[in-house]
């Protein structure tokens, strides 16, 4: 990470505290962009991702794409479609992502993916990557009970350099 990388941290409490962060996070997407999700099972990237749909305004509901690598959630108005990833079994990376033939622009979307660290990066020089860990201290493994999660949010590249991400922290 670059010192000029615009970067912040935000304590999310609950899953509802997860998904408002998600819907202002769409606030600040555009077309073109790619949001890399990064945390353990169960750390609340689809939680983030359904409040980023709900923002964004997309149709149908975001869930864990289990069955399916990659899911399209067109615009229900003029808006970029949601193209949500898991890449957890996106073994080949790009290549494989490109050969899901998805019938949408990836310029033209927004593009969100879980799992994406170290596979989709050559999609885009610019990207935005949230990280979600469980707060330090928390002693219990992650369970459904709502607890405390540490997102950090870093903006790479030219798009993002400059950006103020505080905004995402009024939660
Ligand atoms: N602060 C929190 N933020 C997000 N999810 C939380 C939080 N606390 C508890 N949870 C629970 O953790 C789980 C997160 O699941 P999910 O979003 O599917 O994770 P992932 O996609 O990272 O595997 C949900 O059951 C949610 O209710
Ligand atoms: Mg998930």
């Amino acid at each position: 990470m670059s010192t000029t990388d615009a970067t912040t941290q935000v304590t999310v409490k609950s899953p509802d505290r997860m998904q408002e962060l998600g819907r202002r996070l769409a606030g600040l997407l555009r077309p073109g962009d790619l949001v890399l999700l990064s945390g353990e099972l169960g750390a609340g990237k689809t939680t983030l991702t359904r409040g980023l749909g709900e923002g964004l305004g997309v149709r149908g509901a975001v869930t864990s794409p289990t069955f399916v690598i990659a899911r399209v959630h067109p615009s229900l108005h003029e808006g970029p479609p949601l193209v949500h990833v898991d890449a957890y079994r996106l073994g080949g990376g790009l290549d494989e992502m490109e050969d899901l033939d998805l019938d949408v622009s990836l310029p033209e979307s927004v593009v969100v993916v879980e799992w994406g660290e170290g596979k989709v990066e050559e999609l885009s020089e610019d990207r935005l990557h949230v990280v979600i860990a469980r707060a330090v201290g928390a002693e219990a493994p992650l369970a459904d009970e709502d607890d405390v999660r540490e997102v950090t949010v870093t903006g790479v590249g030219a798009r993002w350099a400059g950006s103020d991400l505080s905004v995402l922290q009024e939660l």
